[in-house]
Parts: structure tokens; sequence; C-alpha cells
């Protein structure tokens, strides 16, 4: 009996597992392969590579004057009056900084930036890596 309740203990478990990586597997579809499996990347840093796309695409709106401040990194992590935090450390994607660059906060916020084309998938992608690795004043 004891083996047997083990047995199918053991089914189950595995059962359950092969579920959960089929689950995983399917959030996967179209986000690329998982970053566990991936090479750790080198840090992307702020002042070289973020700043300045703030400083070239952004600044002109969000200097000092409205409510998102990009002239400085402690005025990004401050965030919003209205809408709270914009960048979530350790999660890009959900990160409103980088929804508004995807256009994912219509139809509450406009694509950024506001007017102007979009910015290119590979920038976003930094930006979105650079808060996933705990967006830190580098
Ligand atoms: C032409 C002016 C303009 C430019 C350029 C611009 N923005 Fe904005 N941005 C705005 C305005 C206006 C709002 C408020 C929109 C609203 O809430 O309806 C806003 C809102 C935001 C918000 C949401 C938080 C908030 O303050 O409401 C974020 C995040 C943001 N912008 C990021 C950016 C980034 C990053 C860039 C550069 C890539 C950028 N913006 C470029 C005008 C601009």
């Amino acid at each position: 009996m004891a083996t047997q309740a083990t047995t199918f203990a053991t089914v189950r478990q595995a059962v359950a597992g092969s579920l959960l990586l089929l689950w995983t597997g399917c959030t996967d579809l179209g986000t690329g392969p998982d970053p566990a499996l991936q090479a750790p990347e080198p840090p992307v840093s702020f002042s070289q590579e973020i700043f300045p796309v703030f400083q070239d695409h952004c600044i002109s709106c969000h200097g000092l004057n409205g409510d998102l401040s990009l002239e400085r990194y402690e005025y990004l992590m401050a965030g919003t009056s209205i809408h709270g935090p914009v960048v979530l450390p350790g999660n890009g994607k959900g990160s409103l900084l980088v929804r508004v660059l995807r256009g994912e906060a219509l139809p509450v916020i406009p694509r950024m930036p506001l007017g102007l084309p979009p910015l290119d998938d590979e920038t976003i992608g930094r930006i979105e890596l650079w808060i996933d690795q705990g967006a830190k004043n580098n």
C-alpha cells in the first residue's frame, strides 16, 4: 500500500510538473526563448544608453515643468502624481514607461513620444532590459 501511495504521489507530481511546463511554455509564445536559458546580458547603463534617449526624444515635453520629469534619474523613479510609478524595477514589460512607448496604455495614455514617430523596437527593448535588470542609476 505504502509503495502504491508513493507511486501515485510521484505520478501526480510528474503530471503537475509537465502541466506547469506546458503552461509556462505557452506563455512564452511570441515572447522569445526563456530569458533564464539565455546567457546573462551585460548591464544596460542608464547614463550611457537610457538617458540620452530621453534627451533626444522626451525632454522637450518632460522637462521640469510637467508632472513627469525625465531630466534626472531621481525624477523618473519618483513617477507621477496621477499615475504613480512609471518604472517597476525588475518588471520592464509591466512598467508604464515601456507600455507607453509600445502604445499599450491606450486609450488612457497616448503612445509616446506624443505626436512623434515611435521609438524603434530595439531601443524600447533596451529600456525594458534596463528595468528588468533593476533600473539602477548606473
Ligand atoms: C510632444 C510632447 C511629448 C513628448 C515628446 C513625450 N511626451 Fe510623454 N507625455 C506627454 C503628455 C502631454 C503626457 C500626458 C498624457 C496624458 O496623460 O493624457 C505624457 C505622458 C507620459 C507618460 C505617462 C505618465 C504621465 O506623466 O502622465 C509617460 C511614462 C511618458 N509620457 C513618457 C514619455 C517618454 C519616455 C517620452 C520619450 C520617448 C515621451 N513621453 C515623450 C507629452 C510628451
